[in-house]
């Protein structure tokens, strides 16, 4: 498929090397020369070292790199059959793009966005024929991350869903449906990761480096979450936290961390500024784990079970299926296990007893436990039972 791409940035770039990797003509534009220049170098280094390493032959690497085309204007689209937009996360600025790209395509292309945060359904709105509009979240970066929501908008053509979900899968990516819901399916489920987390350290009831060794030691998880908050950069944290929380109109169960917004105001952005929730400055020593067992099982169940009933309530709302929820988490961002298969090996009545005792703790909406898992515990089911 010939393949657009319009935005030369990490996420342009990335999505460039997967489609030509998987044979796909591309043609990529980005407003800034300069962009266009790093992403070129960028393009050459990663398959100059892909050949070094011996995963693909030199000719191959050339034969790739060929396939991508940079071009200086968005005329040069007319014959593609699929356009994808990673631009700048701004909403004016994407609807004035499609309106431009829709008097240069064909009838036939489709038109996908990229975007993280915004309406699908509201960015389709821009198009003169909405049918052919999708949204396509590739997550970063996209030639290692196999995971793609793709996001149908209100107004999608269910052709253009099946061209689009099996163009992924030709690329041996892994496509799972999302609901047009603020943050889809993982920056939605994935908020109490960190939320609960920055809320147990707000409390005073552990410290970050405590926090982040129950999640990994105990919990199996990759990153904690202030190791995986100074990486992501707590600036952009805490941005998609807010806009997610106003998303959902102010939603309790949202709620950003002060301590967050003070970080990233202070411009303790993480690994990025040398400064976060720890110090990457040489020769900065950074406090050591409380390993008390206890402490650390309650802090994993906690975080856990605020995700469990994060996960169980996208069912409950049908944001995406339970095979798909499960596996956006695994390979969105690597949980060791789909949350709702984790929640039939807890038990589903724990699940709700650990929510119950949040609650009374807290009398807070936060803490207000799915239907679905209130309804399946009373019936006794589980998620992948009969
Ligand atoms: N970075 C991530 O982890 C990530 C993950 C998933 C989705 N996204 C989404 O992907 C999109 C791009 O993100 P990114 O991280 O690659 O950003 P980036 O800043 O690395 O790249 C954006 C590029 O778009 C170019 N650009 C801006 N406006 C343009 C226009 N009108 N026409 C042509 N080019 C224009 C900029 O010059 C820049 O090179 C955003 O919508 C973002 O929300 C990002």
């Amino acid at each position: 498929m010939k393949t657009g791409i319009i935005g030369a940035g990490s996420m342009g770039t990335g999505i460039a090397q997967l489609a030509a990797f998987h044979g796909h003509k591309v043609v990529i534009f980005d407003r800034s020369p300069e962009a266009v220049q790093r992403s070129k170098n960028s393009l050459l280094k990663i398959l100059n070292r892909m050949a070094e390493k011996g995963k693909i032959s030199d000719a191959d690497a050339k034969a790739i790199f060929g396939r991508i085309h940079f071009v200086e204007k968005t005329a040069s689209f007319s014959d593609c059959e699929l356009v994808i937009e990673a631009i700048i996360e701004d909403e004016g600025i994407k609807k004035d793009l499609f309106r431009e790209l829709e008097s240069v395509v064909s009838d036939k292309c489709i038109l996908a966005t990229n975007t993280s945060s915004l309406s699908v359904s509201s960015l389709a709105s821009a198009c003169k024929n909405p049918g052919r509009f999708i949204g396509l979240h590739f997550f970063n970066p996209p030639f290692l991350m196999k995971l793609v929501e793709v996001i149908p908008a209100l107004q999608t053509d269910e052709e253009v869903t099946r061209i689009s979900t099996s163009w992924i899968e030709g690329m041996g990516h892994l496509p799972v449906t999302a609901k047009d819901t603020p943050g889809f399916i993982v920056n939605r489920i994935a908020r109490p990761f960190y939320g609960e987390a920055l809320r147990i350290l707000d409390e005073g009831l552990a410290d970050a480096a405590t926090i982040d060794w129950a999640m990994t030691e105990i919990g199996g998880f990759r990153m904690g979450p202030f190791t995986l908050m100074d990486y992501i950069g707590n600036d952009v944290n805490y941005t998609v936290t807010e806009t997610v929380y106003n998303a959902f109109f102010q939603d309790p169960r949202y709620k950003p961390s002060f301590t967050q917004q003070r970080l990233a105001m202070a411009g303790f952005l993480g690994r990025k500024s040398g400064r976060g929730y720890y110090d990457y400055r040489n020769g900065a020593q950074n406090p050591e784990p409380d390993k008390s067992r206890e402490k650390g099982e309650y802090i994993f169940n906690r975080i856990l079970t605020m995700l469990i009933n994060e996960a169980a309530d996208a069912l409950h709302f049908n944001v995406a299926n339970r095979d798909d929820i499960d596996t956006a988490m695994k390979y969105g961002v690597n949980y060791p296990k789909g949350l709702l298969n984790w929640a039939d090996e807890i038990g589903i009545a724990t699940c709700v007893k650990n929510m119950d005792e949040l609650t009374d703790l807290y009398r807070e909406d936060r803490y207000r436990c799915s239907p679905m898992l209130r309804n399946m515990a009373a019936e006794n089911k589980t998620f992948y039972g009969d």
